[in-house]
């Protein structure tokens, strides 16, 4: 496995498979890893980049988790043909500040701004997602990407700046892969690193929020149970919604594909997840 560091050594990994990441990867990672190696035609880079541009001024981004060497081994033993660590100046080679100014300017397509979901909690942060990976496409120029569903808004905003872009990037594709969970039903993330141990209990309540969800014949029923569960758990809580899973727009009931989106937080912690609503007809 290659780990590159240099736009020219891209070039013969153009027309594969990406993996886009921020590292700090887990079992997640290695399986949207190993489900690009089976079905990509052509070799698979991960890129592994912390992007500043996506993260608010009271955000993570200097204590978000880097693990380059560890990250290294799992994309390997994935399969990855390749690794992407790119300097800040390679993606943003006018600079941090002029990338701040783009990515607050950003055109960003409906799924990113629809009320009361991350942008609401995030502002700002859907404009640096689409910035770096607009970059990483225009880069790696992939025939595939790969975007698990656990960050389903993001999953959507990415899918509908494809299809908004007029085949600025070919016939790319967007693949999503399905969250991977612990056990317990917890799904996986970077930042789960930073719970305590007797919160790691605590998060479960994210899952079981969701699970009391699925009972629920109505979207409105459905955010009522995800928001007394949360609250039983301690959480506080920045967003229970029932959207269309396509537009993420609001509904009024369960005839067509929705998802139910969980965004709440712990002291140490900030969990999203996100589960697909049985369809009542
Ligand atoms: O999901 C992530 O890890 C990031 O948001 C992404 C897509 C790699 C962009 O930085």
């Amino acid at each position: 496995m290659r780990v590159i560091e240099h736009i020219e050594d891209l070039t013969p990994l153009h027309h594969g498979a990406l993996v886009p990441t921020m590292g700090a990867l887990h079992a997640g990672h290695g399986s949207l890893i190993e489900r690009a190696v089976a079905a990509a035609a052509g070799p698979v880079t991960v890129t592994v980049f912390v992007n500043p541009t996506q993260f608010g001024p009271k955000e993570d981004f200097s204590k978000y988790p880097r693990t380059l060497q560890a990250d290294l081994a799992l994309a390997e033993k994935a399969g990855a043909a390749a690794v992407f660590v790119p300097d800040a100046s390679l993606i943003y080679p006018d600079g941090l500040e002029a990338a701040a100014r783009e990515s607050a300017a950003w055109p960003l397509p409906p799924a990113a701004t629809e009320p009361k979901l991350e942008d609401a909690a995030r502002p700002g942060h859907f404009g640096g997602v689409c910035q770096v990976v607009a970059r990483l496409f225009d880069l790696c120029k992939p025939a595939a990407a790969f975007f698990g569903e656990k960050d389903f808004q993001q999953l959507r905003v990415i899918t509908q700046m494809v299809q908004r872009s007029a085949g600025r990037w070919g016939s790319l594709r967007v693949v999503p892969c399905g969250t991977v969970r612990e056990r317990d039903g917890l799904a996986m993330s970077s930042r789960n690193r930073y719970l305590t141990p007797d919160r790691r209990d605590t998060a479960l309540g994210v899952y079981r929020a969701l699970q009391m969800a699925m009972s629920a014949q109505r979207p409105a029923t459905a955010e009522q149970l995800m928001r007394e569960t949360l609250e039983q758990h301690g959480f506080t809580i920045d967003y229970v919604a029932v959207r269309d899973a396509a537009t993420l727009l609001p509904v009024s009931g369960l005839e067509t594909p929705c998802r139910a989106l969980i965004a709440a937080r712990l002291p140490e912690v900030r969990l999203i997840d996100n589960m697909a609503m049985p369809v009542w007809r």
